[in-house]
């Protein structure tokens, strides 16, 4: 058997380029999603209980990025956080965007019809393996029933194979990377995934006119800049935003410091609390240290982004897209990558 070998971004390095940027105002990190919703950055926030409901919803949209509000709940539940969502920023100056989130089963439908008959325009069909005929009967059927305009993400997917069958049954859009995320054992569990990198790289040899999602496993803006250069259109996080202000669950006082909880929708403690039972248990429950306010994160994050993308002399993700070029590097260069002070 030929094995491939595959990388994630640590493997990897972007070579500085010539430049010609003086200020980082002159790059511009929005993106298009489809015709009719377009954002200011290329960042989305994760569909978990533990991070997107109303307020983190709308520090994406302040920053012109995108919330998916997550399932974990009854219809009603979401359908009024996507109310919440919408309607306290429908007066702002930016038209606010609303995604949230559905499964593959029971009544997916009459959540998504209810979700955006109070304002989502984006819905995600969120389940752990996309490639899957329940996956491709979902897609079919939002798409016959919903109104045309609606936004159709769906996933995970590893593989191109995967990409372009989930672009060919009619997704918009697709998050790509299975078991790369932070709070993810579903590798562990099942001996399944791909470094979270080459899934990029690989779904960027599509030829289909679907968006690419990296989701899972960023952590810092250079990952995100990666992403960006292996050809993800946006990235989604989860562990960035967990333990901010924002992200739902209260913070508690340890002898650590202040935390809060971060953990899988597919961990036992997230299984038990929304369907009481647990089956495969691929995702981990976690306390993260407290971060404060999420508009600090999401501004450092773009500014991040911006001069990731002057190293590289591009001021759009599309001409970046076009000069970006990767080196691998070796242990030794990733620990030289990293901050690595001797102290006495
Ligand atoms: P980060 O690294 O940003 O990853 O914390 C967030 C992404 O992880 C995925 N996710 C899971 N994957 N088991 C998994 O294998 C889980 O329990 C689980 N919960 C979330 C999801 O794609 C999310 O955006």
């Amino acid at each position: 058997m030929k094995i491939k070998k595959a990388l994630t971004y640590d493997d990897v390095l972007l070579v500085p380029q010539y430049s010609d940027i003086k200020s980082r105002k002159e790059i511009y990190i929005g993106n298009v999603l489809d015709e009719h919703h377009w954002f200011g950055m290329p960042i989305i926030s994760s569909p978990m209980d533990t991070v997107t409901e109303t307020d983190i919803a709308h520090s994406m949209c302040r920053y012109g990025g995108l919330g998916i509000i997550h399932r974990y709940n009854t219809i009603e539940e979401q359908a009024l956080l996507v109310y919440e969502t919408y309607n306290s920023l429908l007066y702002s100056a930016k038209r606010p965007y609303v995604g949230a989130a559905v499964g593959v089963t029971g009544d997916y439908l009459e959540r998504a019809s209810t979700l955006c008959e109070n304002g989502a325009e984006i819905i995600c069909i969120d389940v752990a393996h996309g490639h899957h005929a329940l996956v491709k009967n979902a897609i079919e059927t939002l798409k016959t029933e919903l109104d045309s305009k609606v936004h159709i993400m769906a996933g995970n997917i590893a593989t191109l194979e995967g990409f372009n069958a989930l672009a060919d049954w009619g997704a918009d859009s697709v998050r790509c990377n299975i078991g790369g995320g932070s709070i993810c054992s579903t590798r562990i569990q099942t001996g399944h995934g791909l470094p979270g990198l080459q899934t990029i790289l690989d779904c960027a040899r599509t030829d289909r006119d679907v968006k690419i999602i990296a989701d899972g496993g960023i952590r810092s803006s250079g990952d995100i800049v990666k992403a960006l250069a292996a050809g993800a259109d946006f990235v989604m996080i989860g562990s960035l935003l967990a333990g901010t202000d924002e992200t739902p669950g209260e913070k508690i006082v340890t002898s650590a410091g202040t935390m809060k909880k971060y953990r899988g929708m597919a961990s036992t403690d997230a299984q038990i609390e929304w369907r009481g039972k647990t089956s495969s248990e691929e995702g981990i429950s976690t306390y993260v240290e407290y971060k404060g306010p999420a508009d600090e994160i999401l501004k450092s994050l773009c500014n991040g982004i911006k001069s990731g993308l002057s190293y590289s002399g591009a001021r759009t993700i599309q001409q970046f897209q076009t000069k970006a070029r990767f080196v691998r590097q070796t242990p030794a260069g990733l620990s030289e990558s990293k901050t690595h002070i001797l102290y006495k």
